[in-house]
């Protein structure tokens, strides 16, 4: 399936570590032809860390799709009342936000965004990077993958032996996971 004309949603929350992954697949999709709206979590807006400055990691999400990026509940809010995504890609999306959205919370853009656009019967494609996968967001992520239209960009364990809870999406399968999504399939192997 093509992704050109797609109306793309990337959300980005607060693992910082990603980022440079996560705005290389920005340009791949892109370059896809997809028209790519980015949403911004609270933290991933705020914090200035070893990673980057908050406002640089905006500035730059602007700059490579050429669409002011969402940074407030109000501004996600019409995602659902106008239908203005085809998919929407929490990537990266840290255990807080899984946990939050597992059990209903919406208190940042970016799970108001995810509510917002299942409410329209369309795909969530969740990138996880998380050092609890593992462990205490174990069972958050099983309920995310048996929730209705949710789909998982394939993860796996980065480093079993240093951070032997800790689970990472391979960003690399970002545009196969997208269209498998768009018609309704979860990419396989989900594990890897
Ligand atoms: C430098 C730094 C790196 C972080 N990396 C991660 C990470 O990879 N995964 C994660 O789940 N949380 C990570 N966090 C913690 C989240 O940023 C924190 O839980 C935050 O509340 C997430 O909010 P959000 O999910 O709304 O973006 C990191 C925090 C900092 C300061």
């Amino acid at each position: 399936m093509s992704l050109k004309g797609k109306h793309v949603g990337v959300a980005f929350t607060g693992s910082f570590c990603t980022y440079e992954k996560v705005f290389e697949e920005l340009i791949r999709l892109k370059a896809e032809g997809a028209i790519v709206q980015t949403i911004f979590s609270n933290a991933s807006q705020t914090i200035d860390c070893r990673f980057g400055k908050a406002c640089d990691f905006v500035k730059k999400a602007e700059e490579i799709t050429g669409i002011k990026p969402m940074l407030t509940i109000p501004q996600a809010e019409p995602i659902g009342p106008k239908s203005l995504l085809d998919i929407l890609v929490i990537l990266p999306c840290t255990g807080n936000t899984i946990a939050k959205l597992a059990n209903g919370i919406t208190d940042t853009p970016v799970l108001m965004a995810a509510k917002a656009h299942l409410r329209n019967n369309k795909p969530l494609l969740i990138s996880i990077s998380t050092n609890d996968a593992l462990g205490m967001n174990m069972k958050n992520i099983g309920l995310l993958l048996n929730a209705k239209n949710v789909y998982f960009v394939p993860f796996g364990q980065d480093d079993p032996v240093k951070k032997p809870n800790s689970m990472i999406a391979h960003t690399s399968l970002l545009i196969p996971s997208i269209e498998s999504a768009l018609e309704g399939k979860q990419y396989q192997p989900i594990l890897c």
